[in-house]
């Protein structure tokens, strides 16, 4: 294992955090000497938030990869790296060895070239959570392709808009996949998909669950006939720049299409293995089950990267917590003796809803550490994670961070600094929070809120959003003078702990799952008939956020046919988004609220979607007042 660089007591921890502040370049570089590179940065960081334009490790080559396998091959190549544990708990699991990986990895590097992909080209993957996807991203980044992983939850719309946005003219995809008790149609979807995106050249296709696809002559390969068909593998990696991009990852936003955030090479390596490492205390014989799916970042920095980067276990799963009964999770922590469980909120209280008779007779001693990540935590929630699941036995900790941070932000170190139920407590040494007012001004002391803006740079943060860095800066740099804003609300209580409170701005958290509300409202107007909507989050027991939907139509549907346009509205959001985005409540309106200038108050319509018709404030400057009365009167 890599890493020496541990925080091990509170003490240490804010003598780290200190010296974090005080010299960063020296702190960040006594993080990134342990890694493996080809040459030495000349220069540990340049900035300049305004623009933006940040740049870490300067000069400095290597490639992820030989951080991640070749360097513990000498150590630790008879290490599993990976425990895969199948959907179906009657399939067998497979582990892999670094040493199997690496060669893995390298083979398939080896077809990616014969494929004719480059370095600097971006790759699409649409997978299943097989073994192979890890081995398909290290691949790419093994030659220094892009990749850009889509959740295999997305439409085909998703997935072209992607595919578009990001020039990918290669894919890599599963013919189908397994979740629960469902068989997705992986490159059925891919095929859709590729239907209006003919500049794609080449789709690798790897048989999961051997269902018939088409396969487009001269277009579309078989991974297992490609990996046959190739002569050697590549053993010598591509030297990157420390600043070359790694990987693209889309995300939304409060306006617009999903942007792609990108992450390089030795700022997301380093920030993620250390953060990995730092907040979980990991340990040399640790197996860490992380339940995220790899198209999102969780998976990226704690399923892959950081956790190979530190020579660790990774047990990646297949399949949903649900199924074929709500033990399965406990059932697969027992059979691996996972030590470290990391989950969603949303997750443990979907859980919780089973009550504690699926943990019966299941063995969680193995546990050691429990983390949780992607949404606020709810004290019950909290309170049953600790009680049941970890006995009371093993820390929480609470892990605030984004798709465009990279790495843990703001958690407590396991074990090492104190927790507290519903905080994410205190930053990572590295990291400089700071709540900002409505006029940008920053609030300094405790117990107070505000909006949470980062004010320094940490190396695992996006350096561009692919195509666009106007947008970028906008999106991020430019609400707050010099600061990176996050998007979210915070509360600092009187220690300095930090409460994150939710997004400030149009973007929803369902399920841990970031949705703008314009992305659900573009898709709901393609359907035929609409003419306008206005989409909010309301309060969900198990999802966190539920979504709201006001749709006009253009003739009101009547009671007889309220079911059946419903329905079918659903059907179009999920082939313009995917099932992620579908609402939980649509009501019909005739008119939405808006001001003289024809903005919808969105305000007014959150609160009667979380059903506080009585706080709706000042509706006077309102177009025409009475359509509240008739939303109230309506409300579903
Ligand atoms: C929310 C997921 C409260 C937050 C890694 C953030 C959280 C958004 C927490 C990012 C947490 C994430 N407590 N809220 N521990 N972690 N969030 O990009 O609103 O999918 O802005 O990254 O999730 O979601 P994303």
């Amino acid at each position: 294992m890599i890493m020496k660089f541990r925080v091990g007591s509170y003490e240490e921890y804010k003598q780290a955090y200190a010296a974090s502040v005080n010299d960063p370049s020296g702190f960040w570089a006594g993080v990134a000497e342990e890694f493996l590179w080809r040459r030495q940065w000349d220069k540990v960081l340049e900035w300049d938030f305004r623009k933006p334009d940040v740049k870490w490790f300067m000069n400095g080559r290597l490639n992820i990869t030989e951080n991640c396998l070749d360097r513990h091959l000498a150590t630790q190549g008879d290490k599993p790296a990976i425990i895969w544990e199948p959907n179906d708990p009657g399939e067998p699991h497979r582990t892999i060895t670094y040493r199997e990986l690496h060669e893995q990895v390298c083979r398939f590097a080896a077809v990616l070239r014969r494929n004719g992909i480059q370095k600097g080209d971006r790759v699409c993957i649409y997978m299943g959570m097989v073994l192979e996807l890890p081995v398909a991203m290290l691949a790419c980044a093994r030659i220094g392709a892009i990749h850009s992983v889509i959740f295999g939850g997305f439409s085909a719309q998703s997935i072209a808009d992607r595919l578009q946005d990001a020039g990918a003219e290669y894919m890599i995809t599963c013919d189908g996949g397994y979740r629960g008790a469902k068989d997705i149609p992986l490159k059925a979807t891919v095929d859709d998909a590729l239907s209006v995106c003919g500049f794609v050249k080449r789709v690798i296709v790897l048989q999961r669950t051997g269902i018939p696809v088409t396969m487009t002559e001269g277009r579309d390969v078989w991974w297992h006939d490609e990996v046959a068909a190739t002569e050697g593998s590549v053993t010598t990696a591509e030297e990157m720049d420390a600043e070359d991009p790694l990987f693209i990852l889309y995300t939304s936003g409060s306006t617009g299409k999903p942007k792609g955030v990108v992450h390089t090479t030795a700022g997301y390596m380093v920030y993620a293995t250390y953060s990995f490492v730092n907040v979980f205390q990991v340990r040399a014989d640790d197996i860490h089950f992380c339940t995220a799916d790899i198209g999102w970042i969780t998976g990226h920095s704690y399923i892959v990267y950081g956790v190979l980067c530190a020579g660790g276990t990774s047990l990646l799963y297949e399949g949903i917590p649900t199924w074929p009964d709500a033990g399965r999770f406990w059932d697969i922590v027992g059979k691996h003796r996972a030590t470290i469980l990391y989950t969603a909120p949303t997750a443990i209280r979907s859980l919780m809803a089973y009550g504690t008779a699926p943990l019966q007779g299941r063995s969680l001693a193995s546990l050691r550490v429990l983390g949780t990540v992607g949404e606020p935590i709810n004290e019950e929630a909290w309170h049953w994670y600790n009680e049941y699941v970890g006995g009371k036995n093993c820390p929480i900790v609470d892990t605030w961070w984004q798709t465009e941070n990279g790495g843990i932000m703001i958690s407590n170190l396991a074990g090492v600094t104190p927790a507290k139920p519903g905080y994410a407590t205190l930053p990572l040494p590295g990291i400089q929070p700071v709540l900002v007012d409505e006029k940008g001004d920053v609030i300094t002391g405790n117990d107070v809120s505000g909006n949470l803006c980062i004010r320094f740079p940490w190396p695992g943060m996006l350096r561009t959003t692919w195509g666009d860095h106007e947008r970028c800066r906008l999106n991020y740099f430019a609400a707050y003078d010099n600061m990176y804003f996050t998007g979210d609300g915070c509360y600092r209580d009187e220690q300095g702990m930090y409460r994150i409170t939710g997004r400030v701005d149009d973007v929803l958290n369902v399920s841990g799952h970031r949705i703008g509300t314009a992305e659900v409202e573009n898709a709901i107007n393609m359907h035929e008939g609409v003419l306008e909507s206005a989409v909010v989050g309301f309060p969900h027991d198990v999802k966190g956020q539920g979504i709201y939907a006001y749709v006009i139509m253009e003739s009101m549907p009547d009671d007889d046919r309220h079911m059946h346009v419903r329905a079918a509205i659903l059907v179009t959001v999920t082939e313009v988004i995917g099932p992620i985005a579908r609402p939980d409540k649509i009501q019909f309106v005739s008119g939405l609220p808006k001001t003289r200038s024809g903005k919808i108050m969105r305000r007014i319509l959150r609160k009667i979607a979380e059903g506080e018709m009585h706080a709706l404030g000042d509706t006077s400057t309102l177009l025409d007042p009475a359509v509240v009365d008739e939303i109230k009167r309506t409300k579903v």
